[in-house]
């Protein structure tokens, strides 16, 4: 059996992404094939394919951070799956294809009946902002919080969470997504005409508790700064690398990979150095799941019971054949995006999980 999937082929735009035909892959021992419903689209997936993110595998690869799908066929030594089962993994790489195979334990049971785009955007978005604002901030009821790029998958999961944790919120967005930011309960601050450092003192005199910046580079700086003393930037981004969804330097990603890093390091150093006990500290799903998958795992299912019980809607910005994963990059690259891009699997563009 045929199946198709996305490889990028060289460091660059939209159109490094290919579309490639070739034979289904067979589930070896202690393996799951997974038929992909649903693969989200995020900013980390144009930074590999840009080469500029540190977990970009090596020339030619199959992007996608995320995805829902139902349980195809069954490696030797599955016991726990069912074929028809719906399930959620974060393989970080590999997920913009018709199927996938990943061992066991990298998947996380669906509740039956959910939409699968809605659920995907859980997977990276969602667990971002859950374990970001419970685990490294752990935020309590009345606090006032700074989310950068609030309209966007990140930013607009932080807003929904952060309204149920009861927290007092501020989001910077472009024009286009004030709406969806004061929708999700957060005070939009437009960030290209004005200085949010200045408005976050203006709307709240000593400054927010906690601000999340994905934004990262000399931005983290300024993040401290809108901080009243004793509050912490969470850093968890580099959305700055890209600037209409191509690399703002134009220079080689891979030249490019570490520095960003460097620079981290420095800030989240002189965080605990200089005075004001203004902590900057770094958030990374990949390793936190890394060090302890079974939190991820327990938070993908506490946020799918949110969802089925109608406590979060997440915003599902557009659906595309997966076949269009080039036109699903172009729009992400565009100004004003709100919520998350998904990768339809073909002919399931609508589907939802009944199984
Ligand atoms: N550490 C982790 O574990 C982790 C996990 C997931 C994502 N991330 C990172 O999180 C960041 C966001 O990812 P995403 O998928 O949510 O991206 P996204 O959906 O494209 O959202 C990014 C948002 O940032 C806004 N923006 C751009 N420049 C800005 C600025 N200078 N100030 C304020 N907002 C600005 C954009 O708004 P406009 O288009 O309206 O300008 C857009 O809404 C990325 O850097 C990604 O790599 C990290």
């Amino acid at each position: 059996m045929k199946h198709t999937r996305i490889i990028v082929t060289h460091y660059g735009g939209p159109d490094a992404l290919q579309v490639l035909e070739e034979e289904c892959p067979e589930p070896k021992d202690g393996e799951v094939r997974v038929r992909v419903l649903a693969a989200g689209v995020s900013l980390p997936d144009l930074m590999m394919r840009e080469g500029v993110h540190p977990e970009t595998p090596p020339l030619p690869f199959t992007p996608g951070w995320d995805l829902v799908g139902v349980v195809d066929r069954l490696g030797n030594g599955i016991s726990v799956l069912e074929p028809g089962q719906m399930v959620a993994a974060l393989p970080i790489s590999g997920a913009y294809a018709e199927f996938v195979c990943l061992p066991q334990r990298e998947l996380v049971p669906v509740p039956s009946g959910l939409d699968a785009a809605e659920a995907v955007s859980l997977v990276l978005n969602y667990v971002t902002a859950y374990q970001m604002l419970h685990r490294s901030a752990k935020v309590r009821q009345g606090q006032r919080v700074l989310i950068h790029g609030a309209a966007g998958g990140v930013g607009s999961a932080l807003l929904e969470l952060g309204r149920l944790a009861g927290l007092e919120m501020y989001g910077t967005c472009s024009p286009r997504g004030a709406s969806a930011v004061s929708g999700l309960g957060g005070l939009p601050i437009d960030y290209r005409q004005l200085d949010f450092v200045k408005e976050i003192h203006r709307l709240t005199g000593e400054g927010v508790d906690v601000v999340f910046d994905g934004i990262g580079g000399t931005h983290i700086w300024r993040s401290r700064k809108a901080l009243r003393p004793g509050g912490m930037v969470v850093a968890y981004g580099l959305t700055s690398s890209l600037r209409g969804g191509r690399l703002a330097s134009g220079r080689s990603g891979r030249r490019h990979r570490f520095r960003e890093i460097r620079i981290f390091a420095l800030y989240i150093a002189g965080g605990w150095l200089l005075p004001g006990r203004k902590r900057v500290v770094p958030y990374s799903i990949q390793w936190l799941k890394r060090l302890r998958p079974a939190l991820f795992r327990q938070d993908l299912i506490a946020l799918f019971d949110l969802l089925q019980r109608h406590k979060i809607k997440p915003l599902v910005a557009q659906r595309f054949p997966l076949a269009e994963a080039n036109q699903a990059h172009e729009l992400l690259g565009k100004v004003g995006v709100t919520g998350k891009i998904v990768l339809v699997g073909n002919g399931s563009s609508l589907e939802s999980g009944t199984a």
